[in-house]
C-alpha cells in the first residue's frame, strides 16, 4: 500500500512536469511558423557522470519541449549548465563560461539557465543574483526534473526564476532522456550520500542516500537493451550502499544476478564503490557473473592510516591493500582504477610516502589525482594545519610520475596481445580509427576497413601509448 502511494505520488509529479512540457512546446511551435527555424539548446556540463547522466535528462527534456539541439559553436536560444563544485578550480572553470557569455548591447539573448550541485550552495546563488543578471533560471540537483516548469515561468513571466530545494526529495522516474551515447548508457541506481568523508562537499549538496527500486532499474536496462544498448554503467556515489535506504542487504549484488540475465547487454559496470562497502558479496558476483567488467574503480584517497582516520574514510592501508589482493585473487586479470587526494590537512611527508606505497603495491592503471581543496561547509575546511600550495604541487608532481610509469608498464604488457574491443564509434581525435574499450577498461584506437559500432571485436594490440593502446582489428573467423 505504501509503495503504491509513492507511485502515485511519482505519476503526479512527472505528469505536472510533461503538462508543461506540452506548453512550452507550444511557445516553441510559434518561433518555427513565425521564424521558420526550430529553437536551439546546449547543455555544458562539469563533474562527474551524475552529471553527464543529467545533462542527457536536460537534454531530454529540451528536445520534449520542440527544441534542437545546436551545431557546435552556434549560439544557442538556451543554454544549460549543469554544474559541478567538488573542488574550486571546477565553480572557477563555471564562473569564467559564465562570465564569457555576458550579453555585449544589441546582442541576441540567450536564455542562460544554471542547475547542478554548485547551485545548491546558498552563497553561490546570491553571487549569480548579484553579478550574473544574464542567468535566467537558477534550480538545484533535487529538482532538476522541474526543469520545464521553470522554463515556462521564465518565457511566460519574463523574469528571473531563482528555485533550489534545501532538501532533497523523493527521486522521480520517468524524466525524458536524450542519451549522447548509442552503444553505452548511464543508469542511476541510487542518489546521494551518506559517508561525509571530512574534505568532501557531495552530502551537502546531494542529500542523503536514495536508491531507485529493482524494478524500475530493470525496465531500464532492457529497454536500453530493446534499442540497442551493449554496455550499462550503473551509477551512484557509493554503489555498494544500494538498497540500505530500502531496508535490504547484499541488495547491490542481487540487482547485479538480476541485470546480468537481460538479453543483449552485454556488459556491466559500475561506479564508484567505497572499500568500506564492498562487500564479499559484491567480490562473489565480479567472480561469477560473465557480464560484469573486470575492472574496479576504488578510490583510496590517501595511503596514511592516520590520514584515513581524519578523512573519516573508515579503512586502514592495510584493510585497503587486503581487500585489493582479495577482489585480485577472485577476478584474476581485473585492472584497478582509484582516486588520490594530495595534501590533505596535516599530511607529512611520512603520509605522502604512504600514498606513494600504496601506488606502487596496488598497480593501478589509472589513477584521477587531485590537489586537496577547501570546501566551505566540510569539516576538513576548519582544520588548521592546511599543507602550502607548493609543497602540495610538488608532491601532486612525484605522485603523478610514479602513476604514470606504472601504468606506462602496464599498458605495454598488452603489446602484440589479442583484446575483446566493444566499439563506440569513430574516435574523437582520428577520423581513421574506431575507438572502445576492453573489458578491464583500457582505451583502444584502432583500425578497421568496415563500421564496426556497436560490435564486440577482436583487436590486436600493436602499439601501447602511455595513456590507451593502438590496435587493429582481427577480421572474424581469424584466429590470431
Ligand atoms: N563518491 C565518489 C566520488 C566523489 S567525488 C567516491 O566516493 O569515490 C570524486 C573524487 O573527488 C573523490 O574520490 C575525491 O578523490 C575527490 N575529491 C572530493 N572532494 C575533494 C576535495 N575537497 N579536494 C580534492 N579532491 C576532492
Ligand atoms: Fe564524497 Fe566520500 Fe560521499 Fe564519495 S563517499 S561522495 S568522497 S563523501
Ligand atoms: Fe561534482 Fe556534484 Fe559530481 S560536486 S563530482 S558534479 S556529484
Amino acid at each position: 500500500m505504501a509503495e503504491r502511494k509513492v507511485m502515485e505520488r511519482n505519476d503526479e509529479l512527472i505528469q505536472k512536469q510533461y503538462v508543461y512540457i506540452d506548453k512550452v512546446k507550444e511557445i516553441t511551435a510559434e518561433t518555427v511558423n513565425i521564424e521558420g527555424r526550430q529553437p536551439t539548446y546546449e547543455v555544458r556540463v562539469f563533474g562527474c557522470q551524475m552529471n553527464e547522466l543529467e545533462s542527457e535528462q536536460l537534454s531530454g527534456m529540451l528536445d520534449a519541449m520542440g527544441y534542437t539541439k545546436a551545431a557546435p559553436g552556434e549560439p544557442a536560444d538556451v543554454i544549460v549548465f549543469d554544474t559541478c563544485c567538488v573542488r574550486e578550480n571546477a565553480e572557477e572553470k563555471i564562473y569564467g563560461h559564465l562570465g564569457l557569455l555576458k550579453p555585449a548591447p544589441g546582442d541576441k539573448k540567450s536564455i542562460v539557465a544554471i542547475t547542478g550541485c554548485m547551485m545548491q550552495q546558498p552563497h553561490v546563488v546570491e553571487k549569480i543574483k548579484k553579478s550574473y543578471h544574464h542567468v535566467g533560471i537558477v534550480f538545484g540537483t533535487h529538482n532538476l526534473y522541474t526543469f520545464p516548469e521553470l522554463l515556462y515561468k521564465h518565457l511566460t513571466q519574463k523574469k528571473r526564476i531563482f528555485d533550489v530545494w534545501d532538501s532533497e526529495g523523493q527521486i522521480v522516474e520517468g524524466t525524458p532522456i536524450t542519451r549522447a551515447e548509442k552503444v553505452k548508457a548511464w543508469v542511476h541506481i541510487m542518489q546521494g550520500c551518506n559517508n561525509f568523508c571530512s574534505y568532501c562537499i557531495v552530502p551537502y549538496v546531494r542529500g542523503r542516500e536514495r536508491s531507485r527500486k529493482k524494478e524500475d532499474i530493470i525496465s531500464e536496462v532492457k529497454r536500453l537493451a530493446g534499442t540497442g544498448y551493449k554496455e550499462i554503467t550503473l551509477l551512484g556515489q557509493n554503489v555498494n550502499s544500494y538498497g540500505n535506504d530500502l531496508g535490504r542487504k547484499d541488495a547491490f549484488a542481487d540487482l547485479l544476478y538480476a541485470l546480468n540475465e537481460i538479453d543483449g547487454i552485454k556488459r556491466i559496470r559500475f561506479t564508484t564503490s567505497h572499500p568500506k562497502d564492498l562487500s564479499d558479496s559484491l567480490i562473489t558476483a565480479m567472480k561469477e557473473l560473465p557480464k560484469l567488467c573486470e575492472h574496479l574503480h576504488l578510490p583510496f584517497q590517501s595511503g596514511s592510516t592516520r590520514i584515513l582516520k581524519e578523512m573519516n574514510r573508515k579503512y586502514t592501508k592495510e584493510q585497503y591493500l587486503e581487500l585489493i589482493d582479495r577482489v585480485r585473487e577472485a577476478v584474476p586479470g581485473i585492472s584497478f582504477t582509484t582516486d588520490i587526494i594530495v595534501g590533505f590537512p596535516g599530511e607529512t611527508e611520512a603520509d605522502f610516502s604512504d600514498t606513494l606505497d600504496v601506488v606502487r603495491k596496488v598497480r593501478f592503471d589509472q589513477a584521477f589525482t587531485f590537489l586537496y581543496s577547501k570546501r566551505t561547509g566540510t569539516k576538513a575546511a576548519e582544520f588548521e594545519n592546511q599543507v602550502p600550495e607548493d609543497v602540495k604541487k610538488e608532491r601532486f608532481q612525484r605522485l603523478i610520475e610514479v602513476q604514470n610509469s606504472i601504468g606506462a608498464e602496464i599498458n605495454k604488457t598488452y603489446e602484440g596481445k589479442t583484446v575483446e574491443v566493444l566499439v563506440e564509434g569513430k574516435s574523437r581525435n582520428n577520423d581513421a580509427m574506431y575507438t572502445g574499450r576492453t573489458r578491464n577498461y583500457k582505451l583502444v584506437n584502432f583500425t578497421s576497413s568496415e563500421d564496426v559500432t556497436g560490435k564486440l571485436v577482436q583487436v590486436k594490440i600493436v602499439k601501447a601509448w602511455p595513456f590507451w593502446l593502438e590496435g587493429m582489428v582481427v577480421p572474424e573467423g581469424e584466429t590470431s
